[in-house]
């Protein structure tokens, strides 16, 4: 039996900062970020997102009736947990019109976690072969003003189904690498991660020369904190991609920034929706890579409908028509989101809904979220 990927949704907030703009203010080589980290733009939570909202717009944007009624299981990766006890999919079985009996679980392994879940989401296909399993992916990457990892922010959520005759691609089982590492953490007490971006960067070369690639692939997709690390992971392979296919997969995820669980099937969107070829029947590589660490390299088969199964209407019009925000706007927005954040009480004002939104964040009241489809 096949099982693997049937469904694939994506969802960034409209509002970014150009790099450009952040250069400016920052008083940096504006080339130092779009070409020595290779970021264009970072996808910014508006006023009325968080993880959730963004992961019920990218589940929204792909779930019908026959999923509503198939999916058993709701495993949500993110390392933005907005609670330590309850997991962020019980705000959205509701709203999504999920049916009452479905286990709903968080998971964390930073970055990693969404492919560990993929996997997990595989082995239970595997035994109820008539079960769907939706996975969202859904992180801010939020590191602070004027920090080292502030041109490496982003956000955004993926949505995924997984099942048994997929649509999009067979999973095939991967090799997995953990090492225990202090590469980046956000301990219970601090609201921004400790991160080491250096030994990030070694620590994802060395768990990915750990790998063994007996066969070269037309294409790899890999979790990229940033755009230039798919061409440092690159490099490092024994048979690597040619320049033309890495720029392919690198697109999305330098007009949106890092949004860890998300980045790396962001990348497979990007290549997608950009690919100058028809996918059926290929094989692709994809490296996942999670902080602390575990990677994992694994790969999949792309099916022949897997063009009918992505909504690419949808998807083109979310990278069209973004607001661009100036510096005043940004520190505007993140030090709201900030504050809202460490809130237990906080009430939506209409103002800051935009018209492409399906869900907001309406209130906290009492350390409890109240999300509204609008
Ligand atoms: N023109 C072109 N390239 C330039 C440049 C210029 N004017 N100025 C600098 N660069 C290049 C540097 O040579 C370097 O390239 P290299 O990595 O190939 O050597 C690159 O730009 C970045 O410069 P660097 O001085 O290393 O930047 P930094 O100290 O500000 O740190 C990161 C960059 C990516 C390490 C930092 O933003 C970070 O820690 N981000 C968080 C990423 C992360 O680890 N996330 C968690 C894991 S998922």
């Amino acid at each position: 039996m096949k099982v693997g990927i049937d469904k694939l949704g994506f969802y960034a907030p409209k509002t970014y900062l150009d790099l450009e703009t952040l250069a400016q203010a920052r008083n940096v080589d504006s080339h130092k970020y779009t070409i020595g980290i290779g970021q264009k733009k970072m996808a910014l939570p508006s006023y009325s997102e968080d993880v959730i909202t963004m992961a019920l717009e990218a589940a929204d944007s792909i779930l019908d009736d026959l999923d509503k009624q198939s999916i058993d299981t709701v495993l949500f990766a993110t390392e933005t947990a907005v609670d330590f006890s309850k997991a962020a999919g019980i705000y959205m079985h509701s709203l999504l019109g999920l049916k009452p009996s479905v286990r709903i679980l968080e998971v964390k392994q930073a970055c990693y976690a969404s492919t560990g879940a993929l996997f997990m989401a595989c082995d239970h296909v595997k035994v109820h072969p008539s079960a769907r399993v939706l996975i969202l992916a859904s992180d801010v990457a939020w590191y602070g003003f004027e920090t080292a990892g502030e041109a490496t922010q982003g956000a955004g959520a993926i949505a995924m189904v997984v099942s048994a005759q997929p649509r999009i691609a067979e999973v095939f089982e991967g090799q997995v690498i953990t090492e225990n590492r202090s590469d980046f953490y956000r301990p219970s007490y601090s609201s921004i991660p400790v991160v080491d971006g250096k030994l990030s960067i070694e620590s994802y070369k060395t768990l990915l020369k750990k790998v063994e690639m007996k066969v070269s692939f037309p294409y790899i997709c890999f979790h990229m904190p940033f755009a230039k690390m798919a061409n440092k992971a690159n490099e490092i392979l024994e048979f690597p991609m040619s320049d033309e296919n890495l720029n392919i997969i690198k697109d999305y995820g330098s007009e949106i920034g890092n949004i860890y669980n998300g980045s790396l099937y962001l990348s497979l969107l990007s290549l997608i929706m950009k690919a100058n070829e028809d996918l059926s029947q290929q094989t692709i590589g994809m490296f996942s890579y999670g902080s602390g660490a575990i990677g994992e390299f694994f790969t999949i088969t792309f099916s022949n409908d897997y063009n009918k199964a992505i909504h690419r209407k949808h998807i083109d019009s979310m990278f069209e028509n973004r607001i661009s925000l100036s510096i005043k706007q940004y520190h505007h927005m993140m030090e709201f989101y900030q504050e809202r954040e460490a809130s237990s009480d906080f009430l939506l004002e209409d103002k800051y809904v935009y018209d492409h939104q399906k869900f907001v964040l309406h209130a906290i009241s009492k350390g409890h979220r109240e999300y509204k489809r609008i």
